[in-house]
């Protein structure tokens, strides 16, 4: 097991990540010194494989778990669902010392966070994440909440985990396509942060696609230290954080004009990552063969790195992308590339550059 600490004072948290975690989870939560109820609150894919070991494993610990299940993937993301985890939390009678376990992707994570963060004004949260996505990332920061038909996460708040718990077991269930989606913000890590890790992608993808435990357990452990260092440096993005949004400002409004159903998260932020890639070589110096790099590092991933739209499209992404939370006096703002491994926040873009870079043309 390897345990990465997110520094933020008191309240820091552990990572643990590793092999067989999840039946140890009951274990980790009692030396939190929280109340007996809790809920755990999963979808119905994840509850079928691992709801009833993550309850038995907090019954063994002495805790009173409720199972709260929604339905899975993203257009369960709203406050619609939100409202009937508060009803559920109130029929067991959840109290201040209780506590809520998210367990599965970042969609679950991010719902659960936020009930965890509203319900009876907090109360105590635990992130099990149990797909590649939420392991590298959302599963650690405290970004919770749910999407709008505006637009995406446009509610939510900064709550932080009591702990994270990363089992790589989990991983062996997750379908191919959401694998290859968490690889979209493994990627970004690389371009933003790292670019040893980029490196190291481009040498060990196909392992990584395969689930080669070794490669899955250094590549996950890098991420986790990278978001920690961020998180710990700037927990609530007035600053640094803001690079963690490479390629979302472009993906956010993609999947909100899909109406949440087309893209996978992963998927939207490849190509709005292919699309920061581009426009940063005509604003930042990106040299074009590192743009090329990202470029083919996505398609290996089997991700989708262009998209054509028409002109109604077009209209609806930049009304989308104006709702983005890193809108500055009515200007979408952008986190550029200068070279692989390091990238500058905040620059305005010219809308017209826009559609260019989303085609490839
Ligand atoms: P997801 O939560 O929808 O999970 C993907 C799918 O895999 C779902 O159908 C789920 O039921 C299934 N699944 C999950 N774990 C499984 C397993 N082990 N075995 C079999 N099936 C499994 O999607 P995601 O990609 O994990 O998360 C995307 C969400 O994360 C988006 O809403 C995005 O906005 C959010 N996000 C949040 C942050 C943050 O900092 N809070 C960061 C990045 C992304
Ligand atoms: N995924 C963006 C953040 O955590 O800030």
């Amino acid at each position: 097991m390897r345990v990465v600490k997110v520094p933020l004072g008191d309240r820091g948290y552990p990572i643990f990540l590793g092999s067989g975690l999840l039946s140890r989870l009951g274990t980790h939560c009692r030396r939190l010194g929280l109340g007996t109820r809790c809920a755990v609150i999963t979808d119905r894919n994840v509850a079928r494989h691992y709801g009833q070991a993550t309850g038995r494993s907090l019954a063994l610990a002495g805790f009173d778990p409720a199972l709260v299940t929604v339905p899975a993937g993203e257009t369960a993301k709203n406050l619609r669902t939100v409202e009937k985890c508060y009803d559920r939390l109130a029929a067991h009678r959840l109290e201040r010392r209780s506590f809520v376990v998210a367990l599965g992707g970042g969609v679950v994570g991010d719902l659960a966070g936020f009930v965890a963060a509203t319900y009876l004004r907090g109360v105590g949260f635990v992130q099990v994440p149990t797909t590649l996505l939420a392991q590298v990332d959302s599963s650690v920061g405290g970004k919770v909440g749910v999407n709008l038909a505006a637009g995406k996460n446009l509610v939510g708040a900064f709550y932080q985990p009591r702990l994270v718990l990363a089992d790589l077991d989990t991983l062996r269930t997750l379908p191919d396509r959401e694998l290859r989606a968490g690889t979209a913000e493994i990627i970004k890590y690389g371009v933003i942060y790292d670019a040893a890790l980029f490196r190291r992608l481009e040498r060990d993808l196909l392992k990584l696609l395969r689930r080669d435990p070794g490669v899955l357990a250094a590549v996950v452990a890098r991420c986790c230290e990278i978001k920690a260092d961020v998180v710990g440096r700037d927990e609530t993005e007035s600053g640094l954080r803001a690079i963690l949004n490479f390629g979302h400002t472009i993906g956010h409004a993609l999947e909100a004009i899909s109406r949440y159903g087309r893209f996978l998260h992963g998927e939207a932020i490849a190509i709005g990552q292919v699309a920061a890639a581009r426009l940063s070589a005509q604003l930042t110096g990106l040299p074009e063969p590192d743009v090329e790099r990202v470029r083919t590092l996505f398609h290996r991933a089997g991700l989708p790195t262009e998209i054509r739209l028409n002109a109604r499209q077009r209209h609806r992404l930049s009304a989308a992308m104006r709702l983005d939370k890193k809108v500055q006096g009515g200007e979408v703002r952008f986190v550029l590339a200068e070279r692989v491994g390091r990238v500058v926040t905040g620059r305005a873009v010219p809308e017209t550059l826009i559609d260019q870079v989303l085609t490839g043309r």
